[in-house]
């Protein structure tokens, strides 16, 4: 079982230059929220409570404005900072503390997962106690992820990094699950040409001892990217489209903790003072009324 989650919300973001020069890109909004809401309401969807968001050197200040400490969502946010981005795994390395002898989830903060079933299958993927657990979807680009050939039996019988060729369209999307052992393994992991530590490798750590295995969200899940600017203005449409439509907000973390029964109304009251006037706030006072 996982309840303890790290959302990797660092890096350099270069595509997004100059949009990132002040700013982290995870604080930048997608369509009426801050990118790192979304990553944050996955781990929050699949049940986990305490959270490790790693951020820049420097950059502590600008997420503790929106992100305190978790109480307001009745979860438990702690922060740590990477000197700079040493690659995926780092995590990990950063996290040795926070982790301990515990099993944990990892989530990249500019990821988007949505979809019918999300949540059950969040909720299976916590239930691992031993190995790694991937989250494949199929991409049109595949020279830009990594890239899984799985059998019939759905079990994963390699991952290239960015192949140039290759027969599979199966990306291994930001979201990855792993025992306790991950913390060793990754320590021991050399850094490549590009000088980061590799996901990949590590992930080959799990899978040479058979240890690897597979959750496919399906077709009708979306898994976006927000890497570059049209990334961001697409992934923003997305979520403009499908809220307009159905007057329900995805990636709303009060919304979330209060289904889970984690905050009661009071604090979402005090969240509307919180926000101020805008629609974020009208929404939740739409919830309370509801209740
Ligand atoms: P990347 O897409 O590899 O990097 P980036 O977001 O900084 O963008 P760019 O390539 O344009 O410079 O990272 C994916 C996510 O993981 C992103 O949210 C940043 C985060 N990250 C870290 O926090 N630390 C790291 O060491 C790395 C490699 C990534």
């Amino acid at each position: 079982m996982i309840k303890k989650g790290i959302i990797l919300a660092g890096g350099n973001g270069t595509r997004m230059s100059p949009l990132t020069k002040a700013v982290n890109k995870q604080l930048l909004p997608i369509y009426d929220k801050p990118l790192i809401y979304y990553p944050l309401s996955v781990l929050m969807l699949s049940g986990i409570k305490d959270i490790l968001i790693i951020v820049n050197k420097g950059q502590l200040n600008q997420f503790k404005k929106i992100l305190p400490n978790g109480n307001n969502l009745g979860i438990k946010i702690t922060y740590a900072e990477q000197s700079h981005p040493r690659g995926l795994p780092d995590a990990f390395v950063i996290g040795k503390k926070f982790i301990g002898n515990n099993n944990v989830a990892l989530i990249l903060g500019d990821n988007f997962f949505y979809g019918q079933s999300l949540t059950k299958k969040l909720k299976n993927c916590v239930m691992l106690n031993r190995g790694a657990k991937v989250i494949l979807h199929p991409v049109n680009n595949t020279s830009s992820y990594g890239i899984a050939t799985i059998n019939k039996k759905n079990k994963i019988i390699k991952i290239v990094e960015k192949p140039k060729k290759t027969s599979s369209n199966l990306a291994v999307t930001g979201l990855y699950f792993f025992d306790k052992n991950v913390v060793k393994y990754s320590e021991s992991l050399k850094p490549s040409r590009r000088k980061e530590i590799e996901i990949v490798d590590l992930l080959n750590k799990y899978k040479r001892r058979n240890k690897l295995s597979a959750e496919f969200l399906g077709r009708g899940g979306a898994w976006l990217d927000t890497g570059s600017i049209k990334d961001f203005y697409d992934t923003s449409a997305f979520v403009s489209a499908l809220e307009k439509r159905q007057g329900l907000k995805i990636a709303c973390l009060e919304e979330i903790a209060i289904k889970n029964k984690w905050i009661n109304k009071k604090n979402i009251v005090e969240a509307i003072k919180f926000y101020g006037k805008c629609d974020y706030s009208l929404y939740l006072l739409k919830l309370l009324k509801q209740k």
